[in-house]
């Protein structure tokens, strides 16, 4: 598996494969993988002749006070672990290589981005889309795999290709958690045993939420205020926001008809976790 490390690099690995018609998958990832990050590089290996898994934890995305410098980082594991999944090659460039001196430049889509996650964090998409758009014009990628754990991220990508006329089909891909039920994240590592049993209550709300569905409940209010309760009985949960919102637009909505995100952000402490369910109406 080659490891590239310059945006020349890259383009000279696709280039010959492009015009011989090969497909080209691109994963882009923060590094630290897991198995959430393995299901998407698996997926693309096998929809794609070429698999780039790119490895940039992407400083435009982080709010000053957020976690930047301490993000987990271990290049040889996640190495090990994207070569088992199938990747060719790894992007793994360093911030000036991606953000030259006098970098001026960034992608901002609108509306989707006010809620939410955005409300917290409201320049963190801009960082995202920004460098998504970069991976996608340096690879020349005809997939990219993103993970529904970020609902609101994949939302505001689909939104951005489609706007923009990326040349690019984005890929949706599950939720992959632990067996008990939490999500994994990268950020878990941060967590301590007691958070980490705590934290089983977000999973736990969403299946009931589920539950009431199925059995009928279609009124926002009544599951998010079911979410909340179970949420409230652990005694460290800090719920940041539990929203329903249109999957699409991710604007909230009273009644569930379409496809509805049931999303959330709750803080264990310094942790902020986020999960979601989609419900189908
Ligand atoms: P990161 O958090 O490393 O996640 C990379 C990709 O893996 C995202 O598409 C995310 O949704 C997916 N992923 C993470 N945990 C998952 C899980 N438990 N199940 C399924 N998929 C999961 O998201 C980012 O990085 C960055 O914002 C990025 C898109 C790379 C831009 O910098």
């Amino acid at each position: 598996m080659k490891i590239l490390k310059t945006v020349s690099e890259v383009r000279e690995f696709v280039k010959d494969k492009k015009t011989n018609g090969k497909t080209i998958g691109l994963v882009p990832t923060m590094g630290y993988l897991h198995e959430g990050h393995a299901s998407l590089i698996e997926k693309s290996a096998s929809q794609n002749d070429i698999t780039i898994v790119s490895i940039f934890v992407n400083p435009t995305q982080f709010g000053p006070t957020e976690d930047l410098d301490k993000y987990p980082r271990d290049l040889e594991h996640d190495t090990k672990v994207a070569e088992k999944a199938g990747a060719d090659a790894i992007f793994h460039p360093t911030p000036s290589e991606m953000y030259p001196n006098g970098y001026s430049t960034y992608i901002n889509v609108e509306n989707l981005t006010a809620g939410l996650c955005g409300k917290s964090r409201p320049t963190h998409f801009r960082g995202v889309t920004t460098v998504v758009g970069k991976l996608f014009n340096i690879t020349q990628a005809d997939r990219a795999y993103f993970g529904q754990k970020d609902a609101q991220q994949l939302a505001v990508i689909k939104r951005m290709v489609y706007d923009l006329n990326f040349n690019i089909e984005i890929v949706p891909c599950p939720i992959v958690r632990e067996e008990s039920g939490l999500a994994k994240s990268s950020r878990n590592v941060y967590l301590s045993d007691e958070e980490k049993r705590e934290a089983l209550v977000l999973s736990r709300s969403l299946k009931e939420a589920e539950r009431l569905f199925n059995d009928g409940e279609r009124n926002a209010d009544i599951l998010k205020k079911r979410i909340t309760d179970i949420i409230e009985g652990s005694p460290i949960a800090n719920i940041d926001y539990v929203e329903i919102v249109d999957f699409e637009t991710i604007q909230p909505i009273s009644e569930i008809k379409g496809e509805a995100l049931v999303a959330l952000a709750v803080k264990f402490g310094n942790t902020r976790l986020i999960d979601n369910t989609i419900l189908r109406g």
